[in-house]
């Protein structure tokens, strides 16, 4: 009885303020939409990707993805349903979710912090691979182009790294067309050139640091990628934090 009475009072009033709830509401289904997004891509990708990519990564990244997604789905749900139909059993779910993600996030970037040597190493063999099949698959050289360019950078270590791919390899008998080159990714934009010239990265591993200098960006991606995910991460937890209060 008293059970069902308040379940009568939920329906009745209004506990929470609308203003909070469409607030809710408005960014719960913009994030369920980009969470079915995220599956598509990831079911995509799992049905079009070559082996290669799947052999680079510990895990496939298509399956991160459709995990990420479907966890963030049912997260997303839960706070848009429930702000709609003000169903407070689901709004916790949500809140308690998102204050699971921030926590998680925590938990991680304290990690990193700490572990930052290993983090760095992790990641130093992923993109030590990425440079290897750097020719053998159009995402991975997609993808390391837009590390590069983003972070102005070029290697891991430094720019002499692209020795480990046998294209640029730096070694005197190497027969390639490539050879001591780096990616056209690595070059530092020339003001006013319209025409990327994909050659610019040509001979410089047999340059001297300074000489490099002054066609690319000789400094390696490590720190600078590191920096940016360990950011990034505090500020998706700000953000799952800050949804979670209300
Ligand atoms: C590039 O980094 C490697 C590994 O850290 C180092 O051995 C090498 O001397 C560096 N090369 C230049 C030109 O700085
Ligand atoms: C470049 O190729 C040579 C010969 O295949 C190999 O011995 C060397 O280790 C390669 N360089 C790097 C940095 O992997």
């Amino acid at each position: 009885m008293d059970r069902e009475s308040n379940l009568n009072r939920a329906e009745t009033f209004s506990f929470v303020n609308p203003w909070i709830r469409y607030f809710l509401f408005f960014f719960s289904f913009l994030f369920w939409v980009f969470s079915l997004l995220i599956v598509g891509i990831g079911v995509y990708a799992k049905v079009q990707k070559a082996t290669t990519v799947r052999d680079t990564f510990l895990v496939d990244p298509a399956v991160i993805l459709i995990v990420v997604g479907v966890v963030m789905f049912f997260i997303t749900f839960c706070g848009c349903i429930g702000a709609l139909r003000e169903n407070i059993r689901l709004l916790k779910t949500f809140s308690f979710s998102l204050v699971l993600v921030f926590l998680i996030q925590l938990v991680i970037a304290i990690l990193g912090f700490f572990y930052s040597d290993q983090t760095q190493d992790a990641f130093g063999k992923f993109v030590k691979k990425a440079i290897v099949h750097y020719r053998d698959d159009l995402d991975l050289q997609n993808l390391m182009d837009y590390i590069q360019k983003e972070f102005k950078c070029c290697g891991w270590n430094n720019y002499t790294d692209w020795s480990w791919n046998l294209y640029f390899n730096c070694t005197h008998d190497n027969p390639s067309s490539e050879r001591c080159a780096v990616p056209y990714s690595c070059c530092t934009a020339v003001p006013g050139e319209t025409v990327i010239n994909t050659m610019c990265g040509f001979g410089v591993q047999a340059q001297t640091y300074l000489d490099a200098d002054k066609a690319i960006y000789p400094v390696g991606c490590a720190d600078r990628a590191v920096m940016w995910i360990e950011s990034h991460l505090l500020m998706v937890g700000a953000l799952a934090l800050g949804l979670a209060l209300p």
